[in-house]
C-alpha cells in the first residue's frame, strides 16, 4: 500500500462506517494477496512479428497465409462479413457470437497479389495481405478503408499467453464512433480508451472512462464506406485512436490511426462494410438479433434507490394517477431487499409483494426488479446455501472461494462463465416472478467488489470455468455481465415460457443484446451528464445494443428544474425512459420541481404514449435488421461530413429528429439537417436541407422534426392506431412501415408497409400491396400541408 492507497482507504473507513470501510480494506489486501500467488510474474518477453509469407492454403470462403513465425486464416462469410485470425484463432469459441457464426462465402477465393502477398476477392470487399502480413480491407472499387500492419506479440521467456499490439490505419476523413458506453462520444475523440468494464464508483461525467459497459466494437465512418470492426478478444486491454487529416492545398494526406493494446486473448476480428445499416444487420446476424421488449417496456418507468416501502411506492403512484401522468412500470431498487440479499424481500416494509403487484398490474403498471450478482456469505441463507452445494462461486487459484465486498457485506460472486452455474442462477427468478415482478434490472455486474484502494472487482487470478475450458478473470471479467445477462434470459424463457423476458444490465458486452438493453449506470447530475447520457446511448446503438437510456435527472443531488424538464424531455424519446436516483439524491417525480415543469412533462409523457406505436415499431425493427432506435444524424448519408461530428442531436428511427436541448438558458438552437425536407412538428414550418437551420426550442418543449413524406403509426385519442402521414416534397413520395406487436409474448407481429404520394393537392396514403383499396386500415392525419 502507497501512502495514497492508505489515504484514500481512510477516507473510506471514515465515509463509509468504521465496519464497512474496515472490510473494504481487508478485501482489498485478500485481492492484491491473490493476485501475488495467483498470477504468473511477467517475467522476460520475447517480441514476435509474422515475418515473410511462405506459402498459402486456400480454404472455404479464403484460406491460411503462412508466415514465418505466424499464420493467418482469412474467412469471408456468406453475408459478406470477413473473419481473420493469426496463430491459429477461429471465429469459436466466442462470448459475442449468436451460434457458430455464418458460413464461410464459397464464391471466395484466395489468390496471389502482386510482390508475394495474397489476396481474397468477393463481392462485398477485397482483402489483401502483404508478404510481411499487413492486411488490407478494400471495398469492391479498390478503396482501402483499413491496413492493418503486421501485429506484434510479446511472448514470455517461460511460456503462457502473450501480449499482442496491432495498429491499423484508415482514411483522414474517418471518424470513430462505438467502443460501448463511452462518456464523452458519440464520435470519439483522439485518446486512448480502455477496454476494462469499470464501476466508477461515484456518478460519473465526460471525461471519465472507462465505465460499466466496454466492448472492442469501432464502426468507422468515412467518404469511402462505413466499416464495423470487431476484436472478439475479452481481455483488458486499450484502444487509442487519432483521427487522420487531409491536406489543404498541397499538403499531404495523414491517415487516421488506431492502435489496439491487449493484455492476451486471440487476435483476430472481423469486419463488415457497407452502408451503416448493412453494417449492423450483418453484425446482428453474427452476434444476435436485439430482444424486444415487451411493449409496456418502452412506455415511462420511474424508479428510486430508496422508496423504502410499499406505502410509498403506492403514495408515487397515486401521485402520477391523481395528476393523470402515464406510467407504465415502478422500479424497486436494493432497499427493498432484506439486508441487500439478492432474491429476497424485505417483509417488513414490502408485505404482501405479489398483492401490490397486482393492484399495480390492474392499473397497467409493472413491477421491476434489480437483481445484483454477489451473494451474501451466510450460511443458512438459501441462495448461499445452495450456490455452495452447487459450487456455484468463483475460486481463487489456491482452491478457497473468493469474497469480496458489496451491499450486503461479505459476498460470493456466481461463475456465470459455467453453464451450469448460469442454470442454477436462472432457476432463482421463480421467485422473483412469485412476488409478481415482470422485468430485471442487472446491477453492479462489472462485477463490483468495494475495495479501499485498487480496483473494485475481482482478483485477476480468481478461476473461472469458461464453457468448460478453464481460465481466469483476467479473460472472464468483461463477459461476467454477458454471462449473467444470459443466464436470467434462459432461466426466465423456461420461467415463463409465453412471454419475451425484459432484462437490462448495467455491464456488458457485444452481443449482450441478444438478452436485453442497458441503461446510463450513476451519471452525474448537470449539464454535462445530460450530454453524456445522450452519447452513451448513441455510441451503444452504433455497437449493436439498441434499448437503453439514462437516469432523468442524474443518479445524485439535485437537479434544477430546468435540468430535469430537458433531460426528461430527451429521455422522453429514448428507447429507456426512466427516472431514477441514488438514496441521497433529491426527488424525482415530475411534480416535484414547480407547476410548469410539471405541465411540460405532462406533454412529454403523453407525447411519448402517443408514440408508443412508432416505438414498437422500431423495437421490431431493431430485431429484424440490427437498427437501432437511435440513430445519428448521419445514418442515412455517412458521405456528409459535417453531420458525423454532430452529437447533438439524432434521428428516431427513419421519421423523425429529435434536437434536445443540451444547455441552460436555451430557447432557440441550431440543428444540423440531413438532406431533404423536414417539418418541425409542432408549428408545421417546413425546413430544408442539408444545412443548419434555427428552430425554437421553448421550456414546454425539445424541437422534433418529421421527414417529409414519413408515415408513423401513433396511438389516437380513443386509444387507437393512426397514421400520421407527413406531405413528402413537391413531386416526392414517401412511405412507413408499421409493425404491430401480438402481445407480450412470441406471436408473429404484423408488418404493414404504407406509401405516401401526392395526387393533385392532395396527399394519399396506401397500404403497399393495397392499390385497389382506396382508404388504409387505420385513420390518417395528413400534416405539414400547409408549409408551402
Ligand atoms: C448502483 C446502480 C444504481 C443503484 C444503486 C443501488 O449505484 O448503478 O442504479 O440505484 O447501485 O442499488
Amino acid at each position: 500500500m502507497d501512502g495514497r492507497d492508505l489515504v484514500r482507504s481512510v477516507k473510506a473507513v471514515g465515509s463509509g462506517g468504521a465496519a464497512q470501510g474496515l472490510r473494504r480494506v481487508r478485501a482489498a489486501w485478500r485481492r492484491r494477496r491473490a493476485d501475488a500467488a495467483g498470477l504468473p510474474r511477467r517475467g522476460a518477453e520475447r517480441a514476435r512479428v509474422p515475418g515473410t509469407v511462405q506459402e498459402a492454403l486456400p480454404g472455404p470462403g479464403g484460406g491460411v497465409v503462412r508466415f514465418a513465425r505466424s499464420e493467418l486464416r482469412i474467412t469471408v462469410t456468406v453475408n459478406g462479413a470477413v473473419f481473420w485470425g493469426w496463430d491459429g484463432a477461429g471465429p469459436e469459441p466466442s462470448y459475442a457470437l449468436a451460434g457458430s457464426g455464418p458460413e464461410p462465402d464459397p464464391r471466395a477465393v484466395l489468390e496471389p497479389d502482386k510482390d508475394g502477398g495474397w489476396r481474397v476477392v468477393a463481392k462485398r470487399v477485397t482483402v489483401v495481405v502483404s508478404r510481411h502480413g499487413a492486411v488490407e480491407v478494400r471495398t469492391p472499387g479498390g478503396v482501402t478503408l483499413r491496413r492493418d500492419l503486421p501485429p506484434r506479440w510479446w511472448e514470455p521467456a517461460d511460456g503462457g499467453g502473450a501480449r499482442w499490439m496491432q495498429r491499423s490505419e484508415v482514411a483522414p476523413d474517418a471518424r470513430f464512433f462505438g467502443l460501448g458506453g463511452r462518456a464523452t462520444g458519440p464520435r470519439l475523440a483522439d485518446g486512448t480508451y480502455r477496454l476494462w468494464n469499470t464501476d466508477p464508483g461515484r456518478p460519473f461525467a465526460p471525461g471519465d472512462d472507462p465505465l460499466y459497459l466496454t466492448m472492442p466494437v469501432q464502426m468507422v465512418v468515412a467518404d469511402a464506406s462505413t466499416h464495423l470492426v470487431f476484436h472478439d478478444t475479452s481481455w483488458d486491454g486499450t484502444v487509442t485512436l487519432r483521427e487522420g487529416e487531409e491536406g489543404a492545398g498541397s499538403g499531404h494526406d495523414r491517415a487516421g490511426s488506431c492502435e489496439l493494446r491487449m493484455d492476451g486473448g486471440p487476435l483476430r476480428c472481423w469486419v463488415m462494410v457497407g452502408t451503416p445499416a448493412r453494417v449492423l444487420r450483418v453484425w446482428a446476424s453474427l452476434t444476435g438479433s436485439p430482444a424486444v421488449p415487451p411493449a409496456w417496456a418502452l412506455g415511462h418507468h420511474h424508479a428510486r434507490w430508496g422508496f423504502g416501502s410499499a406505502q410509498e411506492v403506492r403514495r408515487i403512484v397515486a401521485g402520477y394517477r391523481e395528476r393523470g401522468l402515464p406510467l407504465d412500470a415502478v422500479h424497486l431498487d436494493i432497499d427493498h431487499y432484506e439486508g441487500h440479499r439478492v432474491f429476497t424481500v424485505d417483509r417488513d416494509r414490502f408485505p404482501e409483494l405479489p398483492v401490490l403487484a397486482e393492484e399495480l398490474r390492474r392499473d397497467g403498471i409493472r413491477l421491476v426488479s434489480i437483481v445484483d450478482p454477489a451473494v451474501k456469505v451466510e450460511p443458512g441463507n438459501a441462495v448461499y446455501d445452495s450456490g455452495c452445494a452447487e459450487d456455484a462461486f468463483v475460486r481463487d487459484a489456491s482452491g478457497r472461494v473468493v469474497e469480496g465486498v458489496v451491499w450486503p457485506g461479505e459476498a460470493v460472486y456466481p461463475d456465470f462463465t459455467h453453464a451450469r452455474v448460469r442454470q442454477w442462477w436462472g432457476g432463482h427468478y421463480a421467485e422473483r416472478l412469485a412476488q409478481g415482478f415482470a422485468g430485471f434490472w442487472h446491477d453492479m455486474n462489472e462485477p463490483v467488489s468495494f475495495t479501499a484502494f485498487g480496483e473494485n472487482t475481482l482478483p485477476r487470478s480468481a478461476l473461472h470455468a469458461l464453457e468448460g475450458r478453464g481460465g481466469d478473470h483476467r479473460e472472464a471479467h468483461n463477459v461476467y455481465a454477458l454471462c449473467m445477462a444470459q443466464a436470467a434470459y434462459e432461466g426466465l424463457r423456461a420461467l415463463a415460457p409465453r412471454e419475451r423476458p425484459f432484462l437490462f444490465s448495467r455491464s456488458g458486452w457485444a452481443g449482450m443484446q441478444r438478452y436485453g438493453g442497458t441503461w446510463s449506470g450513476d451519471v452525474a447530475t448537470g449539464w454535462s451528464g445530460l450530454r453524456a447520457s445522450l452519447s452513451l446511448v448513441m455510441g451503444l446503438g452504433l455497437c449493436g445494443v439498441p434499448y437503453s437510456g439514462p437516469d432523468v435527472g442524474g443518479f445524485d443531488g439535485s437537479p434544477s428544474p430546468e435540468l430535469y424538464l430537458r433531460w426528461f424531455q430527451l429521455a422522453s424519446y429514448l428507447p429507456l425512459f426512466r427516472t431514477h436516483a441514488s438514496l441521497r439524491a433529491g426527488r424525482r417525480e415530475p411534480w416535484e420541481f414547480g407547476d410548469d415543469v410539471l405541465e411540460h412533462a405532462r406533454v412529454a409523457l403523453t407525447q411519448r404514449r402517443r408514440l408508443l406505436p412508432y416505438f414498437v415499431t422500431l423495437a421490431h425493427l431493431a430485431r429484424r435488421t440490427g437498427a437501432p432506435y437511435v440513430r445519428p444524424l448521419w445514418w442515412g448519408t455517412p458521405e456528409d461530413r459535417a453531420l458525423r461530428d454532430c452529437g447533438d442531436a439524432f434521428l428516431l428511427g427513419d421519421g423523425l429528429l429529435v434536437a434536445p436541448v443540451l444547455d441552460p438558458g436555451v430557447d432557440r438552437r441550431t440543428v444540423r439537417l440531413p438532406r431533404g425536407r423536414w417539418y418541425d412538428t409542432v408549428t408545421e414550418k417546413a425546413y430544408q436541407g442539408p444545412g443548419r437551420v434555427v428552430v425554437d426550442a421553448p421550456l414546454s418543449r425539445i424541437p422534433v422534426l418529421a421527414r417529409a413524406g414519413a408515415v408513423l403509426p401513433v396511438r389516437g385519442e380513443g386509444g387507437g392506431l393512426e397514421l400520421e402521414a407527413w406531405a413528402p416534397a413537391p413531386g416526392r413520395s414517401g412511405g412507413g412501415l408499421v409493425v404491430r406487436d401480438a402481445g407480450d409474448g412470441w406471436g408473429e407481429p404484423e408488418v404493414e408497409r404504407y406509401v405516401s404520394r401526392w395526387k393533385g393537392r392532395r396527399v394519399v396514403v396506401r397500404r403497399d400491396g393495397d392499390e385497389g383499396r382506396s382508404e388504409p386500415v387505420h385513420p390518417v392525419r395528413v400534416r405539414g400541408l400547409g408549409s408551402g
